[in-house]
Formats: C-alpha cells, structure tokens, sequence
C-alpha cells in the first residue's frame, strides 16, 4: 500500500529565488519585509534534476487522464521520540514528474507522526532552510512556548527540540511553519504533514485501521516552466491551478471492496474545497478538527477550508471490482482522486452504530468578545505586531468568542491553544454544518456570515496566537496576539 516515492535531498541549497523573476500581483502590500518573504519559487532550489515542463500548462488538470499516478502515502513515525528536519528536496508528484519542493524529512507531504494521548512528543527539529521558520503542531493544546509562536523562530542552521505531553482526544492535527509573514510561502511549496492522535475511546469504535485508514492531504499548487512548485502570494489568497493529493498529480489509490477511513486535511493556503464523490455515495463524517463526532452525519457534500481537518468513512463493499470512484471537488470541478476497486475482500469493516463519542457541551459564557476580520490585513482594525499582546483572557473561563467580517472572505479563523464549539451561523450560508459540531480549531467564514463558538483555556497559561488561517491574510497581517492568564 505504500508507494515508495524517490526523494532526494538536494546537497546545496541555492538560496532564495530571484524576486526579479515574478511580479508580486498585490499592488498594495507595500511593505517590503513581507514582499521578500512572499515571492519564491521552488525552482531555484533544485539543481541537478531534469524536470518535466509540461507541468506548468496543466491548467484544471487532475482531469480524466488515462493513467493516474498511485496516490503517495507518507511514512508514518512515533512522536516520542523523532528527528524531523526541514529542507529543500526533489520529489517525484506522479510518473516521474520530479519537482523542487521544501519538505519535512524529504518527504512531501511530511511524515505522518503518530502519538496516543498521554504520551510526551519529543521532535528534535533542525532547520535545513536558507530561512528562518517555526514548526507549529495546529490542533495541538501545546506550551506557548513549545506552540511554533512565530516570535520562536529557529535560524538557519539551528536545531530546537519541540517536547510536550499530549493530553487530549484523538484526533487528527498537523504541523506545518508559522514565521511571520512566511507562512503562507514555507507552506505552499511543501511544508506540511498530518498528526494523529489515538485514544482508547476511539480505539474501542474499532474503526478501519492499517492500509484501510488513509491520511489525504488535499492542496492546490502552481508550477513553473520546470516543474517545481512555485509560489506566488496574492492578497485574496494564493490559488493554484493544480490539485494535488498527498503531494501526488492525477493520484489513483486501489481499493478493497471494503469500508475505508480518509483521515482528510485541507492543506491549501487559500482554497475551498467541496467534497463529493462521483457515484453519487455518502460520506459518513465521523470526525473533525477535534476529533470524534456525538453520532456520525451522512452527507454527499462537504465544504471544508484551510486548516480543517474529516474524518471520514467510505463505503466500497458491494462494488464490483473494477468500479472506478472519483473524489471530486465540486467548487473548482477538479477529479482529486481516484478510487478504483481492485480487489474483492470478505469486509471485516463496520460503520460503528450508535453514538460514537460523548462531548461535554461548553455552556454559560461569562464574556463575549468579537473578532471582526477586515479587509485582507487586519482584525478589529489593526494589523499583527508580533510585539503587541492585543487581549488576556482567563485560565479556564468560559467566553463566547463572535467572528465576523465586512468581505474578503473566504476567512478560515483558527484559534491556538484550545478548542472550540461552534454554536451558530448567521447571514451566508447561516447554519452550523454536522461536520462543524463537537471541537474545532478552525472554522470557516464567508461573506456576510457571523460565527459564534465557546472556547475555555484550560490547557496552559502563555501567549498564542488566533487567525484567518488563508495564509496570505495571516502573512499579512490577519492575526492577534493573546495572553491567556
Ligand atoms: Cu495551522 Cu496558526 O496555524
Ligand atoms: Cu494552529
Ligand atoms: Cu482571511
């Protein structure tokens, strides 16, 4: 089930890209710090490889080419003890199409860490990038300290061991940079990987597991004329013109005629994508952001955004073996992956019936306060300063916190250091969706909406940070700074 994908850490790293090569496309974004930070292309970092130029006219591909290219499946590690570095790297996205990427381990998407709860991460991490970057554990109820807060850098060059007990549900997080200003650029062209979490509740649900639990990372990219994953920052948010699976182009994954578990992280800087499968079946969602569902929604269309993470089950017991399935994007119209059913099984697998987790509501808040995210740059009017602390909010009380905005949305909003309950949705799409109950960290805002949810800190005193996880608004500024005391 593992495809052994080529990856090659490049030797030398050529430095940045030439800013002189690209044109920055937001004539506003003035400030020249963040106009360094954010024009970049992969290309200049690998040399040595001949890569395919007929990426870069690939347009809406992901199309009905003939032959699909096996989905790539990250190597899983233990987090208790792991080194993870991040660098430039050569990799192949499908049929040899190598490209230059930047990528944890050599490995694009990152590899996929694994801890229970109750055990301690200890990830040494070294920064093999000619830039400074942080790794930030999203989902994670991490030490402020210990959190990837973007005044943490790590330099070039150096090393920083991450290490903190993980205490909370199973679920699936991530990693991915958080430096000021560079996010959006270190994660577009690659650094990002899954986190699991597993608990004995979730255990008991005995869910699809092994080689029929499979983490999708689901992104957009654009490449340039060599193949490489290129980047360039747009004020309303990055958008590229190839999906891509798992790092993989045009993937295809051979299925069982059994019940599967996709364990689905919307890792695109800016994009929203609608799941939907192309024979008409259900999802059946047993889990988000924070894990276990009450009960599990079945539902043939899912909207998801930046930072949101699915658990979802797919059913492909009864098909004939080969029956083609196609997981589509219906906002764009892309094919993102293929499911093709290879092998006739005897299913083992079951949908757990019954409710499938208990979550204590949050109930009586004794504050409200409102976050108002405008323009593209700011919230309640005023840009991030890494040095200011915008508020404080107690240890452990419980605060309605209500998101909204002018425009410019999409607005994925996340939240560092607790998770939250959505409670309504109104103006927009104006309701709270099933895959939206139980915990989030990150919620999505359109135009027009009002997004109200209850949040208590109960994990750790310290500095994080909450914003519009569309990584250009955060570079820009869509981010504050809080204390919790
Ligand atoms: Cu996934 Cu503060 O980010
Ligand atoms: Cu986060
Ligand atoms: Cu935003």
């Amino acid at each position: 089930m593992n495809n052994k994908r080529i990856t090659k850490q490049n030797a030398e790293i050529a430095g940045s890209a030439d800013p002189h090569t690209q044109q920055a496309t937001a004539p506003h974004l003035t400030r020249r710090t963040f106009l360094q930070g954010m024009v970049a292309s992969a290309a200049a970092l690998g040399a040595g490889w001949t890569s395919v130029s007929e990426a870069a006219k690939g347009g809406a591909s992901g199309g009905s080419a003939s032959i699909r290219n096996p989905l790539y499946i990250p190597p899983v590690a233990f987090a208790s003890s792991y080194a993870l570095q991040a660098a430039p790297a050569t990799v192949d996205l499908g049929g040899g199409k190598f490209s230059s990427v930047l990528a944890y381990n050599g490995s694009f998407p990152g590899p996929t860490l694994r801890a229970n709860n109750g055990d301690v991460a200890s990830i040494a991490f070294s920064n093999g990038l000619t830039k400074e970057t942080t790794v930030h554990w999203h989902g994670m109820i991490a030490p402020p300290n210990m959190d990837g807060h973007p005044r943490d850098v790590i330099a070039p060059g150096a090393s920083f061991t991450y290490q903190y007990p993980i205490m909370q549900r199973a679920c699936l997080n991530w990693y991915h940079p958080h430096p000021h200003m560079m996010t959006g650029e270190q994660v577009a062209l690659g650094l990002a990987g899954a986190f699991i979490i597993n608990d004995a509740e979730e255990a008991a649900l005995g869910l699809p597991s092994g080689s029929y639990e499979i983490p999708l990372v689901i992104r957009d990219t654009t490449l340039d004329s060599k193949g490489n994953l290129t980047y360039t920052a747009k004020s309303s948010g990055f958008l590229g013109n190839i999906p891509l699976v798992n790092g993989t182009r045009d993937p295809r994954l051979d299925v069982d005629t059994e019940l599967y578990r996709f364990r689905v992280l919307c890792g695109s800087n800016a994009r929203v994508f609608k799941l939907a499968l192309s024979n008409g079946a259900q999802f059946t969602v047993i889990g988000n952001d924070g894990g276990l569902l009450e009960t599990a929604a079945v539902l043939g269309q899912i909207e998801f955004s930046s930072g949101e993470r699915l658990d979802l089950l797919v059913d492909f017991r009864g098909l004939a073996v080969g029956t083609k399935v196609m997981l589509q994007d219906l906002n764009s119209g892309w094919n993102l992956l293929e499911f093709n059913v290879t092998q006739q099984v005897s299913a083992t697998n079951a949908i757990p019936s019954g409710p499938l987790s208990t979550i204590t509501k949050l109930a009586d808040p004794v504050v409200t306060r409102e976050f108002s995210f405008d323009g593209m740059s700011r919230i309640n009017g005023k840009v991030y300063d890494i040095n200011r602390i915008d508020f404080q909010v107690p240890f452990g009380q419980t605060e309605r916190w209500r998101f909204k905005t002018g425009g410019n949305a999409p607005h994925p909003v996340h939240v560092h250091g607790a998770s939250f309950q959505v409670q309504s949705r109104s103006g927009g799409r104006g309701v709270v969706y099933p895959w939206e109950r139980s915990w989030k960290d990150t919620v999505l805002l359109l135009d027009g909406e009002t997004v109200e949810v209850l949040i208590r800190f109960e994990g750790y005193r310290g500095l994080y940070v909450m914003h519009c996880h569309k990584l250009e608004h955060e570079d820009m500024g869509m981010m504050a700074n809080f204390e919790v005391i």
